[in-house]
């Protein structure tokens, strides 16, 4: 696991725009897994930049995104569809057919996540996968206690989890209960892949994550098993590392291994 400490947040974003770039670079026709939630959307305004100034090109990549809430329309404008419509895809002019989010409208969502990990494999599987943190240690909408071994399914989101996802929704509707999500076994098929991670809240997850036991109560922790997994920090969110100083060592701010 490569453990990347960056020297603030907008440099950890900065990153990890970078190392998306780079995998479209070396395969204009990769195929991504992308994530939502709040610590991506300055990710996502670094590849907006970039896609304007023409840096960037991702008409030819496929995305495929790790999580829908159940029961929203893919209009509502709190869906993963349309954040991710807003925040990236409306800008990269990819075909849309070729952006995929589970359906969380879909009137059998059990068969819609069963047909999502099929759609997946059809694509060839993921070339990078994006991921976010929960504070609890979840990655997609892997709750703690979610089967290391998981494929994509429905689960039911924790109140810490709806509790923080709340702050996105109006004062009068309820936060989902239930989301789609990629499961774990699905994520580690990624060929590579990358967590961000900022602020406080994210420290103790990490620690977890990265120098915890590999145990299904932080599902975080499964990466430690991905012969190719990148974790972007800022320093915040590094905190409780007790290797910190060897991860600095290594990747002095974050930047490539000095050999
Ligand atoms: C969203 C997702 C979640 C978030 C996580 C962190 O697609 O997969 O795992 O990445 O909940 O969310 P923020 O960044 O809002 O703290």
């Amino acid at each position: 696991m490569r453990v990347l400490i960056c020297h603030d947040a907008g440099a950890a974003a900065r990153r990890t725009a970078d190392i998306l770039c780079d995998a479209v670079a070396a395969r204009p026709a990769a195929v991504l897994g992308l994530a939502t939630g709040g610590t991506m959307e300055p990710v996502y305004a670094v590849l907006r930049d970039r896609l304007a100034d023409g840096s960037l090109d991702l008409t030819a990549t496929t995305t495929f995104n790790l999580d829908e809430y159940v029961g929203l329309q893919g209009d509502h404008p709190q869906s993963y569809r349309a954040t991710m419509d807003r925040l990236l895809f409306d800008a990269a002019g990819l075909p849309r057919d070729r952006t995929h989010l589970p359906d969380g409208a879909a009137p059998d969502v059990a068969a819609e996540a069963v047909r999502y990990d099929a759609a997946i494999a059809a694509a060839g599987g993921i070339d990078l996968q994006l991921l976010g943190i929960g504070g609890n240690g979840h990655i997609g909408f892997n709750e703690p206690t979610s089967s290391l071994g998981s494929r994509t399914r429905v689960k039911t989101l924790t109140a810490e989890t709806r509790n923080a996802n709340a702050r996105f929704f109006g004062t009068d509707e309820a936060a989902p209960r239930f989301a789609i999500t990629m499961g774990i076994a699905t994520i580690l098929e990624s060929r590579a892949c990358v967590l961000l991670a900022t602020g406080p809240g994210k420290a103790a997850a990490i620690a977890a994550a990265i120098e915890g036991p590999l145990s299904a109560a932080c599902p975080a922790s499964a990466l430690q098993l991905h012969p190719n997994a990148t974790m972007v920090l800022d320093p915040a969110a590094a905190a409780d590392l007790r290797l910190r100083d060897y991860y600095e060592t290594v990747h002095p701010g974050g930047g490539e291994a000095l050999l």
